[in-house]
């Protein structure tokens, strides 16, 4: 089998109506088991990389693959690459749909063919998992931002996607709902989900994920582990996105602690994200 889930090559995508490609010559293959932070500038087609993984939009040109094999358009196998590959938009507003936060996240089981008992079983299970049950019945407009975030993961989740795609996640939630959050992830991806998360949070990049890649103007720049992708500071910097605060601090204390034990290195790094979410709290 291939150690692959996803590959995108030598991919085109140019929106109607524009003349620069959004997604141009992009080349890149997401490894199975990873926790993957896609990061870039504004506009360099984070989203519409995602639009284009999951079969919302076609490529022009090039090919996608889905474990080995090249995605199909057909209506049929769009429902199924969407209950394997499973979007969650970076606004609930683009997926909320139903009234209510049960109606919503049974939506997407009525394409998989399963019977009622098992239905109501996944809804119950993960209403539970997502720490729902109390607003099942709860009309969606009525719901906090944080809330909704959680519904629109919910109804990804309930399908068991073999790839979570999550678009900036953690934009607009609070320091607590964002801790939440990453528990969440962490059970999801334990539970055998690989997620590649875009993100402009770069802490939250050097302490969560595993592999990076760095997107700009449609294309894949780089990637390799946070300690690869943040040690190349010039490019970084070029590319005005800079490394994260927790890394620079790391490295001054490292030059001058050199013999720092990995685990103190992983207290030095959780410590200073904390620090920084209080400073935050403090300026807000
Ligand atoms: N519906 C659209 N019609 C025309 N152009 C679009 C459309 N959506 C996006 N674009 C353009 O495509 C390019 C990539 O946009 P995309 O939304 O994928 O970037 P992004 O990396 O997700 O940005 P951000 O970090 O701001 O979310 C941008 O130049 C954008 O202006
Ligand atoms: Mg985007």
């Amino acid at each position: 089998m291939s150690q692959w889930l996803l590959e995108f090559k030598d991919v085109y995508y140019t929106y109607p109506g524009t003349n620069r490609p959004a997604i141009a010559s992009l080349t890149l293959r997401l490894p199975i088991g990873k926790r993957i932070a896609l990061i870039g500038q504004n506009g360099c087609g984070k989203t519409t990389l995602f639009l284009l993984a999951n079969g919302l939009y076609k490529p022009q040109q090039g090919r996608i693959c889905w474990k080995s094999d090249r995605i199909n358009y057909n209506r049929q196998s769009l429902i199924q690459l969407r209950q394997q590959v499973g979007l969650v938009f970076q606004h609930p507003e683009q997926q909320l749909i139903a009234s209510t936060v049960e109606e919503d996240i049974s939506y997407g089981l009525c394409n998989l063919e399963l019977d009622e008992k098992t239905i109501a079983q996944r809804i119950e299970q993960v209403l539970e998992e997502f720490g729902l049950t109390s607003l099942a019945t709860k009309p969606i407009h009525q719901l906090s931002l944080g809330q909704k975030k959680r519904v629109s993961l919910a109804d990804v989740m309930v399908l068991q996607p073999e790839l979570l795609l999550l678009d900036e996640p953690t934009a607009y939630l609070d320091p607590l709902h964002t801790r939440q959050l990453a528990q969440l992830l962490q059970t999801i991806h334990a539970n055998g989900t690989t997620i590649l998360m875009a993100t402009h949070d770069l802490d939250w990049v050097y302490r969560w994920a595993d592999w990076v890649l760095v997107l700009d103007r449609g294309q894949l720049f780089l990637e390799g582990t946070p300690q690869d992708v943040f040690s190349k500071q010039e490019v970084m910097e070029k590319l005005q996105l800079g490394v994260p605060l927790a890394f620079e601090l790391l490295s001054l204390i490292e030059e001058m602690e050199p013999q720092l034990s990995q685990s103190r290195t992983q207290d030095l790094v959780d410590a200073i994200a904390q620090l920084k979410n209080k400073i935050q709290q403090k300026l807000v």
